[in-house]
């Protein structure tokens, strides 16, 4: 059996470079390189109304701006799907079963979805946290499973939604019939790339924050942003050993530079080990290590920005590319559905079984 892939996003903003590494730089590998029956990638507009309930022009303005974001990185709709999640109406209903699968006292231990309740602070006084939101995941296990995908590229935070996922995998089969497919958390393998911090040294990349280098920044704005960034506050004159661990910019050469970036933009230095030492010792200054990290993501980003704005001038087809993919997302999800209400003995009008059984019943019952 071929893979089956599914990822997905919340609409609830433009991608920025956590995402890059995170997880679209590892999507466009597998399009790319691996074998597979179907790439699919989900918008998840109904996920992310969770918890932007009282906000929905937010989540409706980003759907486009997100699939720009897909496309301008290299994911090809000729290879990959992508669909709207609210758009296949196969999700909540095999939601509705599943959340017969899970008790409460199970929902409410998922350890993200806590930190999320924390972060969101739903638990004030007068407002308490949505149902919608606390069973989330219960949701999301529907997205993997309608399509039967065994991988699902994730960031590491997303492990506890694969592990409810294989819990009401495990138990629908056991409990019907062997229809649903086991999945498989993907996480990045350089362990760097897992979570990318933000400019200002805070352990993550989050729009909330305003920490973030998007796709979409241009070329000064990059600058500026890099100019900013924390580095090491003992490192006042040049002179001054530096220190790398928990120094951003060093952070970010980990994960982007290469041997190639040394060549051609800092040659003096063979790789970032060297480099890393002179700056140790004493002798290097940020705005060096800064000017080359600047090169580097401008060379990263560059191609970025050009694909956005070819596809930005033809918004049309966006619109399209997402019907299209919602299409067959429909076609694979209503497929499992049926198998999944068939093995419920819900599917009434097709079921030919159904009605023999209820007359057989009342003809033994006037013998
Ligand atoms: N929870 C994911 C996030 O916040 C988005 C998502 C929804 C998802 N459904 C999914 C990811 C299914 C992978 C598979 O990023």
């Amino acid at each position: 059996m071929k893979n089956i892939i599914l990822t997905g996003d919340r609409p609830t903003g433009r991608l920025h470079l956590g995402h890059y590494v995170g997880s679209l730089k590892e999507r466009v590998r597998i399009q790319n390189e691996e074998d597979y029956a179907y790439l699919l990638v989900m918008i998840a507009d109904t996920q992310a109304l969770t918890d932007n309930y009282g906000n929905p022009m937010k989540v409706r303005d980003n759907v486009l701006e997100v699939l720009l974001d897909y496309l301008s990185v290299g994911l090809d709709p000729q290879k990959t799907i992508f669909f709207i999640q609210s758009q296949v109406s196969a999700l909540p209903e095999l939601t509705a079963y599943y959340m017969n699968l899970v008790s409460l006292p199970r929902v409410l231990r998922n350890p993200t979805v806590k930190n999320e309740i924390k972060e969101r602070g739903f638990d004030s006084e007068k407002e308490g946290i949505p149902v919608g939101f606390a069973t989330y995941p219960i949701s999301q296990a529907a997205d993997i499973t309608a399509f039967k995908a065994n991988i699902v590229p994730v960031g590491d935070d997303q492990l506890p939604m694969i592990e409810q996922a294989r819990e009401i995998v495990k138990a629908f089969n056991n409990t019907y019939k062997e229809v649903l497919v086991m999945p498989e958390a993907v996480i990045p393998q350089n362990e760097k790339s897992r979570r990318l911090p933000g400019i200002d040294g805070n352990a993550k990349m989050s729009k909330s924050l305003g920490n973030c280098i998007y796709l979409t920044d241009d070329a000064k704005t990059l600058k500026e942003k890099i100019n900013k960034m924390y580095t090491d506050p003992l490192h006042i004159n040049i002179n001054d050993p530096g220190h790398i661990e928990g120094n951003i910019v060093f952070t970010y050469l980990d994960v982007f530079a290469t041997n190639a970036h040394f060549k051609k933009y800092l040659p003096e230095y063979k790789d970032l080990e060297e480099l890393k030492a002179h700056y140790q010792k004493g002798g290097l200054g940020d705005a060096k290590i800064k000017k080359f990290l600047y090169d580097i993501l401008e060379e990263t980003l560059e191609p970025i920005r050009i694909k956005r704005k070819e596809y930005e001038e033809n918004m049309d087809k966006l619109l399209e590319i997402l019907k299209d993919g919602c299409t067959k997302a429909n076609e694979l999800a209503n497929s499992t559905l049926k198998e999944v209400k068939d093995a419920m003995g819900i599917s009434y009008f097709a079921d030919k079984n159904f009605l023999d059984e209820q007359k057989l019943k009342y003809s033994k019952k006037e013998n």
